[in-house]
């Protein structure tokens, strides 16, 4: 298995050019199963939940060409063949969840595996169910795999969710763009990846309005067109290299980043003292001062600080002057990343859904171990500020979810390596 060797090695410099959004793309292809005319992506990022969800629409039997490097994703779902999300496909990304809408929506049947565990929290889908539900949907638990069914189709209704989440929200809008009806989805998520999805769908023909706030309208409609669309800029990319400067000093500029992304995360920063200006190509980051000071934070839905980036915050907070408590809302289990920093001398004291963080002079690098997707890119921003070498193992976790990470970073003057497994 291959491992990543960061060396510490002072402040960065230079330019780093920001992907489409892994979240954003995740939840667009499955859109392509809503037409029977293609669908193209463009600006795809280039990661392995990307090379797990095509595999999952060709196994639907949707043709998904990847061309221009992976940055062009063509699809078409014209002629589909299944309608069952398998487990062993599932099972590696729960983002696999989000064909059930569309293929409920398209074909008034769908059966999908349930994800099981997952190493940040339990994760269920009963909001996904209890919103197809209250489309006419009618959904059983029956070997792991959910089993739904619309016989006489989908049917418009005014739902509200019990908690925002990103997921159903998306499902629900997904599948509520072909049934018959106005759908009123309230309580709904209002992550910039949903506003990217309704701006797609609208391209296809859809009637939506609202996204971006808590109320989103639905008017279906017969059947959807072909479209191309551009996936967003990746917030949560965006935000982990802000923070390279953010520790170890130095000027970035992140090319594609826009503020109205990343704005309760450019406050916080901002409180802790450092500098994050809009400029003609991106955002420019750098610190105010010397050492950061340390900041509160609590994850919240969008507009609030995001879940996604806590990992890589607590890697800021190990270095920063005086204790931080940052407190987890969103997940029940993603402190996982806590004891790996202890390793590299930070001082965590974790309980429940909250970590106490007093920051210490200088991390040391030390071997540590990816546990999920941003614990992995916080132990190497850790290891960037660290003094000596760190290896991060189990890199798998990493190219879930960025792409040309060791590029990016020797771009802008870090010491950083893939080590080739064996
Ligand atoms: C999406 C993101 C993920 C991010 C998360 C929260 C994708 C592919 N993934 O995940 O990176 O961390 O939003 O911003 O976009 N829940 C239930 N029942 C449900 C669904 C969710 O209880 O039916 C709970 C989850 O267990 C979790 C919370 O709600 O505790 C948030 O989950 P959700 O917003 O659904 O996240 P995802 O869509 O899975």
């Amino acid at each position: 298995m291959d491992s990543i060797l960061v060396t510490g090695n002072g402040p960065l410099n230079g330019q780093i050019p920001i992907a489409g959004a892994k979240n954003a793309c995740l939840t667009l292809m499955p859109a392509t199963l809503l037409s029977e005319e293609p669908l193209t992506l463009t600006n795809a990022p280039r990661l392995s939940d990307i090379i797990t969800m095509t595999a999952l629409l060709r196994s639907l039997g949707a043709e998904v060409s990847s061309l221009q490097d992976g940055q062009v994703l063509a699809m078409s779902s014209h002629d589909l063949t299944s309608h069952t999300a398998d487990y062993e496909i599932v099972r590696k990304m729960r983002a696999s969840n989000l064909v059930l809408g569309p293929l409920l929506a398209r074909f008034g049947e769908a059966v999908v595996s349930l994800p099981g565990g997952c190493a940040i929290g339990a994760r269920p889908m009963d909001l996904h169910v209890e919103g197809l539900e209250a489309l006419g949907a009618e959904i059983e638990l029956k070997d792991g795999y959910l089993h739904a069914k619309a016989p006489g189709g989908l049917k418009g209704a005014v739902h509200e969710m019990r908690f925002a989440s990103v997921g159903a929200t998306e499902n629900i809008v997904m599948a509520a763009t072909l049934a018959k009806g106005t759908t009123v989805l309230k309580n709904a998520a209002r992550e910039p990846e949903i506003v990217d999805l309704v701006g797609c769908l609208r391209k296809m023909g859809a009637q939506i309005s609202g996204e971006g706030n808590s109320t989103i309208e639905i008017q279906g409609v017969d059947r959807l067109h072909g479209a191309t669309h551009q996936v967003v800029t990746d917030r949560i990319e965006l935000g982990t290299y802000m923070l390279a400067p953010a520790m170890c000093g130095g000027e970035v500029e992140l090319l594609g980043g826009r503020m109205s992304l990343v704005e309760s995360f450019a406050a916080k920063l901002d409180a802790a003292g450092v500098s994050v200006t809009e400029t003609k190509k991106g955002l420019k980051v750098s610190r105010k001062n010397g050492r950061v000071s340390a900041v509160d934070v609590v994850t919240e839905p969008f507009p609030g600080f995001p879940t996604d980036l806590q990992a890589q915050m607590m890697a800021l907070m190990c270095t920063a002057e005086g204790t931080s408590v940052l407190e987890e809302r969103i997940f029940e289990n993603r402190f996982m990343h806590a004891p790996e920093l202890v390793r590299m001398g930070a001082n965590i004291e974790v309980h429940g859904g909250t970590a106490t963080v007093t920051g210490v002079d200088q991390l040391k690098g030390a071997p540590v171990m990816a546990t999920d997707l941003r614990a992995s890119v916080s132990l190497i921003l850790a290891g960037l500020a660290a003094e000596g070498e760190t290896t991060v193992s189990r890199v798998y976790h990493l190219d879930r979810g960025y792409e040309h990470v060791v590029r990016k970073l020797e771009g802008v003057g870090a010491k950083i390596e893939r080590i080739k497994g064996q």
